[in-house]
């Protein structure tokens, strides 16, 4: 993978040649450069911004200011082009407009600095990776860009983008020092934005969003984070986890996953969710107290919720739920939970509330009906939901219900539900045991 400066000298002489045409051809970038580009581009060209100069390398590592000197007059990098190495301050490339492959900047300890400001376009990927003293990037020229990931960069505090910028494609932001998105939050429409991990960014807001085409990823970022996705109609898979607040009013449609996890608001309300493609999770939010997802009729993958320690009462929480496609596996000390619209669960359905007054009956009823298709059902409550006492581990009081068997009084064992599943299986509708054996 490696060459010496000797053999990079003499694939960018070879190589600066012909690929005038094909880097032209792909047309939509760097306009300014195509209509002025020189016939006869060479590896020494002058700093003239006019001249075109694609240097194309299968596979190149670029570990010193010799060999980077070398690539410096390039206008278009093409290939696999790796830049890394104790010896960089600061990478400077001024001639620099399109990557047309895949650069990769990481694991320079000394390097400071990336100045690409005149990068218009990346149609293949840009990544900025793995440096501790790195504080700014520049890219303030950046018009269009398919796949930019700037990850595990602790020190980068400084990002230096064009504010007329038309696409991000694929972004990702993670352990970085940043503190604002800035123009990032801007656009109407995202394909994948993944921001994880930057502890100074407070505000995720997202104001004129009304799709995301692949997944937005909104993850431990600053714990005071606050999201707004107030235009959000539909995306494809929304990630919010460890956020204070949160809201999205118009969101109608998640066709793949949408979850929540490790948040800290009390209300969750999606009132105007209708439809989750894939699955619906929540967990690990023991602040949540009130859920309202009064619109949503279809799941089309699993819906679970546990480790919600104050989500008590469920009773208004999915009233128009008509049909879970995978499994519902829900947990937690939960009064209440009425889905008084559900008429199909097709995979397992597993409820385990720790409270006493958790009424089985409604799902005991569907189960029995056949609307829950699933091989495995359960519906447990237990009582005393006073002490939690894990540590001494006795489940006094505790019930399950299984299809009709209630309460089987004291001592009931979680894990001889599923006995009972089989003895319950033995007593089913004939119509429901046809029904299992055509799956
Ligand atoms: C630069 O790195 C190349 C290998 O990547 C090496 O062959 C060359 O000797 C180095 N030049 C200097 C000045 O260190
Ligand atoms: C990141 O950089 C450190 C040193 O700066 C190095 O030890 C480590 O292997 C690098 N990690 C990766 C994934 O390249
Ligand atoms: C990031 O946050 C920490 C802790 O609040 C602060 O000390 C630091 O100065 C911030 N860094 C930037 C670049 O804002
Ligand atoms: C997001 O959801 C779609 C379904 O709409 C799925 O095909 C895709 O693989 C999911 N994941 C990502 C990361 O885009
Ligand atoms: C749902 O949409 C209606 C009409 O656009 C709006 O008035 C309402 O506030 C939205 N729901 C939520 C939870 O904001
Ligand atoms: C997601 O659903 C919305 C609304 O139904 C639809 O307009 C959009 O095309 C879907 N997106 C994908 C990627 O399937
Ligand atoms: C959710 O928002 C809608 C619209 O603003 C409102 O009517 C409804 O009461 C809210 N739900 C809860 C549980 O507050
Ligand atoms: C859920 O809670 C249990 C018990 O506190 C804990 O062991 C487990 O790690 C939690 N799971 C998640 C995903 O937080
Ligand atoms: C419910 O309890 C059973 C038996 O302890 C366990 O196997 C299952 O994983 C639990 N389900 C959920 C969703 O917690
Ligand atoms: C939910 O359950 C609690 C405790 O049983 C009860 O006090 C409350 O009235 C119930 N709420 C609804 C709406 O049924
Ligand atoms: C439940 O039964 C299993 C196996 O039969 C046993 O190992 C476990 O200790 C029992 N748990 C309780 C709380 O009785
Ligand atoms: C669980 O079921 C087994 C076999 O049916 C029985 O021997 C055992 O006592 C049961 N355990 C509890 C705790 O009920």
């Amino acid at each position: 993978m490696k060459f010496n400066s000797a053999t990079l000298f003499a694939i960018l002489a070879a190589g600066a040649y012909a690929a005038d045409e094909s880097s032209t051809s792909s047309g939509s970038a760097s306009a300014s450069s195509a209509s002025s580009r020189s016939g006869s581009p060479t590896a020494t060209s002058s700093n003239s911004r006019s001249t075109s100069n694609t240097c194309s390398f299968s596979s190149a590592t670029i570990t010193n200011a010799t060999a980077l000197q070398q690539v410096a007059s390039c206008s278009t990098l093409d290939g696999d082009i790796t830049i890394s190495g104790d010896e960089f301050a600061t990478i400077d490339l001024p001639q620099l407009e399109e990557i047309a492959g895949d650069v990769t900047i990481t694991n320079a300890r000394s390097l400071n600095s990336v100045i690409l400001n005149q990068l218009t376009s990346i149609e293949g990927k840009l990544a900025i990776t793995n440096m501790t003293q790195l504080i700014t990037i520049d890219l303030s020229q950046l018009e269009n860009s398919r796949d930019l990931e700037l990850v595990s960069l602790p020190s980068f505090a400084n990002l230096m983008l064009n504010q007329e910028i038309e696409d991000v494609g694929r972004f990702t932001l993670s352990d970085t020092a940043l503190s604002n998105l800035n123009v990032l939050t801007t656009f109407t429409t995202l394909q994948y934005m993944n921001i994880n991990n930057n502890k100074n960014i407070t505000q995720l807001q997202f104001p004129n969003l009304k799709s995301v085409s692949d997944a937005l990823i909104l993850s431990f970022n600053n714990d005071d984070a606050v999201v707004e996705l107030n235009e959000l109609q539909w995306a494809s898979n929304l990630t919010i986890q460890s956020v204070r607040a949160f809201s999205a009013n118009d969101l109608q449609n998640v066709n793949g996953t949408l979850q929540f996890s490790y948040n800290v608001f009390n209300a969750l309300n999606l009132s105007n969710l209708s439809y989750v493609g894939s699955s619906l999770q929540v967990f690990a939010h023991d602040e949540l107290a009130s859920l309202d997802f009064s619109n949503l009729r279809e799941i089309g993958g699993e819906l679970s919720f546990f480790n919600n320690s104050d989500l008590h009462d469920m009773s208004n929480t999915f009233p128009r739920l008509q049909t879970v496609e995978g499994a519902v596996a829900i947990s937690g000390d939960i009064s209440n939970l009425t889905m008084s619209s559900l008429s199909r669960v097709v995979g397992d359905f597993q409820l385990n509330s720790t409270s006493e007054d958790f009424d089985c009956s409604e799902f005991d009823q569907l189960h029995d009906d056949g609307d829950i298709e699933g091989h495995n059902y359960i519906c447990s409550t237990s009582g005393s939901d006073s002490t939690l006492s894990s540590a001494t581990g006795s489940e006094t009081g505790s019930s399950s219900t299984n299809s009709g068997f209630s309460g089987d009084g004291d001592a009931s064992n979680r894990s001889n539900a599923s006995n009972k599943l089989i003895i319950s299986s033995l007593l089913m509708p004939i119509g429901l045991i046809l029904a299992i054996a055509m799956l």
